[in-house]
């Protein structure tokens, strides 16, 4: 049955800006996030605590972080970030974060490229990362990339991103989502992953959806999803994103683009469409270039 209500899971902050060319400065980003917070997105991930030198567009995450608790208090603190491995736990607990998230790969050769790690020598790295941040009392979010294909690899077995998915979830995630990291899959396939996952014994409330649209499938393959029951969407505002570590992969599945399709199935999500758009639009002044979402050109116009 179709929920009655989703839950965005806006990644434009992290996802989105971690791809750019160009450098954004911390204000702009501080101001981008609280922007999201203020149109009513309910979850607004906000950086990454990885390797400065693996992701230099988020290399002032701590900056970031600090100024976001100075000015929301523990609202700010409350924002998810994403965190490989102890050392990126630590910094997240020395600033008194509360949520953050792993991201594993369904896939050899992109665990070597994104985390350089082999498939099994990652769970080496998140294991004792989830078991401490739980100790904490974190909330741990898990991410599996290239659940639908893999540049390198081609297609990728769906008990394969099972395999994966569970051993990552059952270290003591509290969500496991399920990205299509180089946009390629289509909605046949988005209903067989998650009918895959639920015949393993997850439940559809336990899972989340991360979209790319690469090739203009994020909307159809969210419909799906949604017809097989799952209420949290991972989004982007104005459509940003990509992984610098996978090539091709493009932009999120826009925020805009995926409250349009809510709005019209009359499914709840408590967010301000205008205010998303004008985030957007502020943000491509910045980046200097126009959103990739229809919706927001649609509705803002030349
Ligand atoms: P490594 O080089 O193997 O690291 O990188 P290491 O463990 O060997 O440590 C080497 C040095 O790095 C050490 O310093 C560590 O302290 C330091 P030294 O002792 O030599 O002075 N170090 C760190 N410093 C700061 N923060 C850290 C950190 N970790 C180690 N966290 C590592 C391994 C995992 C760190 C690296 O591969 C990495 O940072 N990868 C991140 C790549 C990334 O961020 N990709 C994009 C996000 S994933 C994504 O976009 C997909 C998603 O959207 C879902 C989807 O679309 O599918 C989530
Ligand atoms: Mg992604």
């Amino acid at each position: 049955m179709i929920p009655s209500r989703v839950t965005i899971y806006e990644v434009g902050p992290r996802d989105g800006l971690q791809n750019e060319k160009g450098v954004i400065s911390t204000e702009v980003k501080v101001e981008f996030i609280q922007r999201l917070v203020a149109a009513g997105l309910p979850i607004v991930e906000a950086t990454s605590f990885v390797h400065p030198k693996w992701v230099p567009q988020l290399a002032d995450a701590a900056e970031v972080m600090t100024s976001l608790a100075d000015r929301m208090g523990d609202a700010g603190r409350d924002l998810p970030v994403l965190v490989p491995n102890e050392r990126g736990l630590d910094r997240a607990l020395e600033l008194g974060l509360k949520h953050v998230a792993v991201f594993g790969s369904a896939t050899e050769t992109f665990a070597q490229k994104n985390l350089n790690r082999s498939l099994d020598e990652q769970f080496a790295m998140f294991e004792p990362t989830v078991k401490r941040a739980r100790a904490a009392g974190l909330d741990v979010r898990a991410y599996v990339s290239m659940c639908f294909g893999d540049p390198w690899e081609g297609a990728v077995p769906i008990d394969q991103v099972v395999g994966v998915g569970k051993r990552l979830f059952d270290l003591g995630a509290s969500q496991l989502s399920l990205g299509d990291t180089i946009g390629v899959g289509t909605a046949g396939h988005v209903k067989q992953l998650i009918g895959a996952f639920t015949e393993a014994g997850m439940r559809t409330d336990d899972l989340a959806m991360h979209f790319h649209d690469t090739y203009g499938q994020a909307l159809a393959n969210t419909f799906s999803a949604l017809q097989e029951g799952i209420s949290t969407f991972d989004a982007s505002a104005g459509g940003l994103g990509g992984c610098p570590y996978a090539k091709s992969a493009t932009g999120n599945l826009a925020t805009e683009d995926l409250v349009w399709l809510l709005d019209g199935l009359g499914i709840e999500h408590g967010v301000d469409l205008g205010a998303v758009v004008a985030t957007s639009q502020w943000m491509a002044g910045h980046l200097g270039r126009p959103s990739p979402s229809a919706v927001v050109r649609a509705l803002a116009g030349p």
